[in-house]
């Protein structure tokens, strides 16, 4: 689904603001991160409630919020946030932000909501994700930062990926994924992972956020591929040129077997070259984030920082510390 206005984080205009609500609105970001001192000053300016229709058809109203709604909480909250602004101008009431509340009111609260991200062309990505950041034992139901971060830089740098194997280590719900599927035109792309469920969503956001696109020319596959657990059978029939991962070093215990992997991988030459291996991280912890340094030293593998600036496209947090490194043999 298209989404018209262009995409962008600024909000100095009356439409910039009323996009930056969408955007924000559809990522579920934190409701403190709107613009909401433009929206006072528009409304103590204008007195008409001109402005709070307009953000309510992008957002609540608009097509996407039908077919793939954030949770329904955060809806309820958003709505009754920009009732108490109306409420502060002398206007009418308007019947129809108090219908879109009512319509919340009996809902059912579920573990699963959809974010979705707009694109640079205004296509938009809309996954399944757990409304908690940790469900049934996993980590990968939810997208990460490191995984925003990582589709930025690779809209930035979509000759890595073009006419491609790809192989993405711990894809989760396949955000990152998707994006350069969308906009990379890589040959192949495998997202990995090794939990069942994580799997199994996985291949629902593929099937609908992929079948369907023009641009996607990629073949997709999702594979089981436990880090602790490859065989030698599975990495030859691989054969990635680019392996990428986001946010896949945060447990102590598991930095050992991704090294041995990282270092098979990158001695699986592919006519004769290494692949490509690009690696994000939120660094949370830096003790953990240092134990993966030095077990690639360990390891005999190398890295680079990669410090290219990204054009901000989605919104996320920004003080988090995230970083990419490059690695080689
Ligand atoms: C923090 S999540 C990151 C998900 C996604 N890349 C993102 O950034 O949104 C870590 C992912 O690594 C996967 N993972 C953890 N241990 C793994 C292992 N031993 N083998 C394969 N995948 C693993 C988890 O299932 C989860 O999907």
């Amino acid at each position: 689904m298209k989404v018209e206005e262009e995409v962008g984080m600024g909000h100095k205009t009356r439409k910039d603001v009323i996009h930056t609500f969408q955007v924000n609105f559809f990522a579920m970001c934190l409701l403190n991160t709107f613009p909401w001192d433009f929206l006072d000053k528009e409304l103590t300016t204008s007195k008409t409630s001109d402005i709070i229709m307009d953000i309510l058809q992008k957002t609540c109203l608009h097509p996407i919020c039908l077919k793939n709604p954030p949770s329904l909480k955060y809806r309820r909250r958003f709505l009754t946030e920009l009732i108490k602004k109306h409420e502060t101008i002398a206007a009418e009431p308007l019947d129809v932000l108090y219908e879109a509340l009512g319509e919340l009111m009996f809902g059912q609260e579920e573990d699963l909501c959809y974010k979705t991200y707009l694109l640079p062309t205004g296509d938009a990505v809309s996954l399944a994700e757990n409304v908690a950041l940790i469900s049934q034992g996993t980590t990968g139901l939810v997208t990460w930062e490191a995984a925003l971060y990582l589709a930025e830089w690779a809209l930035e740098n979509t000759h890595i990926f073009k006419s491609k194997t790809v192989l993405e280590l711990g894809s989760g719900i396949g955000f990152t994924g998707t994006v350069i599927c969308r906009s990379s035109s890589p040959t192949k792309y495998i997202f990995s992972d090794c939990h069942h469920t994580v799997l199994q969503r996985l291949k629902d956001n593929i099937t609908n956020c992929l079948t369907n696109s023009d641009s996607n020319s990629a073949s997709v596959s999702v594979e089981e591929l436990d880090w602790e657990n490859v065989s030698v059978e599975q990495l030859q029939r691989i054969q990635a040129n680019t392996i990428i991962a986001a946010d896949v070093v945060y447990d102590p215990d598991v930095i050992a077997c991704l090294v041995k992997l990282l270092s098979r991988l990158l001695n699986c030459k592919v006519q004769e070259n290494h692949p490509d291996v690009y690696i994000v991280s939120a660094v949370r912890n830096p003790q953990t984030y240092d134990c993966f340094k030095k077990e690639l030293e360990r390891a005999g593998l190398r890295h680079v920082i990669m410090k290219d600036s990204v054009t901000q496209v989605f919104p996320y947090n920004r003080t988090s510390t995230i970083e990419m490194i490059k690695i080689y043999v």
